[in-house]
């Protein structure tokens, strides 16, 4: 790809907010108070918050300009034509529903197409997608390709494992697989990107057996980056006509535009199937609200609309995924392992090998969070069992985590690199002390999500730490 880059951020700053670091003893009491969960930790408690990218990026003077310009009308606003005609322009869908964010767009897809026992595929769902799916009694699969959990970099680790997606319905059936679902980029396997050759091959076998095939695509912009940068015959194309031709592969939609919207707020589905858009609307106008806001308030409409546009900027996304990839290096000099190559949205820490002593039982990925936490009031999340293991609602089996990850998330156009500086040298004061980490057991939890409240207790009483 040719390159002409810009030397430094591709913005400068308007507005700043004020961030404070508290002393290492109100931590040590905040994540005590927090029963161990940082999803109970307040802004106040946290220094660099890195616990998500999603709806906590900083908006543009474009945005905030478009936010005046909203028009508050209950049915048929001027925001909701200009959503709607953004939406239909970039993923090439005639009918838009808008949500207040991705996960009430799954609620409503799998509440109107799904029937008890139905398989919804994916490469690999996210955790709200899964628990939407388990809600209504449906059965979420993954279908991640085999390089996606090898530690060796391979370029589009996000892709599906075509073969074995086809073997499935073929063993199983086309009438029990409800939809194939594209997560693109892959969060969960590490923000990883799929490549437009896999997204070909995938809706060749969904069309083969009559299937819908939609995207799960809160990070497209980001996908669409790595497919020009790595995917031989794309390296001059635009973003925007990537992002046209990723859209043309599949029937629909499902977004989160807290991510690549660079929205606070908001999601959208969008797809042709009139019939599908017919049932999906008599459900959102009793859960959601009427169709031209779908729970959004019309300035988070235009706030959007821009925000789909920007995202598609190449030298914002060149500095993006360019500024994951330096803070990826800088973990790894500080001596802990992670996902390599770096992805789209994130730097996914490997807990499992970093903390050997700690076995999946015990969350080492929760036991490393606890330790930015008290070590630099940095806010990082566990992906590892926590997240992904526990009791299957639907079947009752006990689950541990193909991997034990620790994510740290970059806001968008929120923090600069002396502030990801900061967060390295963190990780090698916690690198310097890892063998003093202890596990975690969970002694309360949620059937659903159950990393969001979950109630944890340290198995060993931590050695003193030092410093402040
Ligand atoms: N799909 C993907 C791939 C996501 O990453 C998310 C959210 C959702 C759907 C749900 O969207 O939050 O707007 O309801 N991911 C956030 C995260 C929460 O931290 O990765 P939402």
């Amino acid at each position: 790809m040719k390159k002409n880059r810009q030397p430094a951020e591709p913005y400068r700053i308007k507005s700043v907010e004020s961030i404070r670091l508290i002393n290492r003893k109100e931590r040590e009491e905040r994540i005590v108070q927090s029963k161990y969960n940082v999803f109970q930790l307040g802004a106040d408690d946290i220094y660099i918050d890195l616990l998500t990218d999603s709806g906590t990026g900083a908006m543009s003077n474009r945005q905030w300009a478009a936010l005046m310009l909203g028009d508050e009308t209950y049915a048929g606003a001027a925001s909701w034509k200009r959503f709607k005609a953004t939406v239909q322009e970039i993923f090439g869908k005639q009918f838009v529903i808008p949500c207040h964010q991705g996960r009430s767009a799954e609620n409503l897809m799998f509440s109107t197409i799904l029937n008890k026992g139905d398989y919804v595929l994916n490469n690999t769902h996210f955790d709200t997608t899964r628990g939407n799916t388990q809600h209504k009694g449906g059965i979420p699969l993954d279908f991640p390709c085999a390089e996606a959990n090898q530690p060796e970099p391979s370029p589009f680790k996000g892709n599906m494992d075509t073969s074995r997606l086809d073997e499935f319905i073929r063993k199983e059936g086309v009438d029990r697989v409800a939809m194939v679902i594209m997560t693109i980029t892959n969060n969960s396997v590490g923000g990883q990107p799929v490549s437009m050759k896999n997204i070909s091959e995938t809706s060749d076998v969904c069309r083969e057996h009559n299937i819908p095939f939609f995207f799960d695509c809160a990070r497209f912009a980001e996908n669409a980056y790595f497919i020009k940068r790595d995917e031989p015959g794309y390296a001059d194309r635009s973003i925007p006509s990537i992002v046209t031709e990723m859209f043309e592969a599949c029937d629909g939609v499902m977004m989160s535009a807290k991510k690549d919207g660079l929205a606070n707020i908001g999601g959208f589905i969008a797809l042709n199937d009139e019939q599908l858009y017919d049932r999906l609307t008599e459900l959102m106008i009793i859960v959601e609200g009427f169709p031209t806001y779908g729970g959004l308030a019309g300035r988070d409409l235009d706030i959007i609309s821009v925000g789909l546009k920007e995202v598609q900027d190449f030298d914002y996304l060149d500095f993006r995924i360019e500024q994951v990839e330096y803070f990826g290096q800088k973990i790894k000099e500080a001596g802990i392992p992670i996902v390599e190559p770096t992805g789209g949205h994130a730097v996914f820490v490997d807990a499992g090998k970093f903390l050997p002593h700690i076995p999946a039982e015990q969350y080492p990925a929760q036991a490393l969070s606890v330790a930015f936490y008290i070590e630099g009031g940095i806010r990082v999340v566990e992906m590892g069992s926590i997240m992904f293991g526990g009791t299957d609602p639907n079947t009752g089996e006990k689950l541990i985590a193909p991997r034990e990850l620790v994510r740290m998330a970059l806001p968008r156009r929120v923090y600069t690199n002396s502030h990801l500086d900061f967060v390295a040298e963190a990780a090698s004061k916690i690198e310097a002390r890892k063998s003093s980490l202890t596990g975690y057991k969970i002694t309360r939890e949620a059937k659903f999500l159950r990393h969001f409240t979950c109630e944890l207790e340290q198995l060993a009483p931590r050695s003193v730490e030092i410093g402040g």
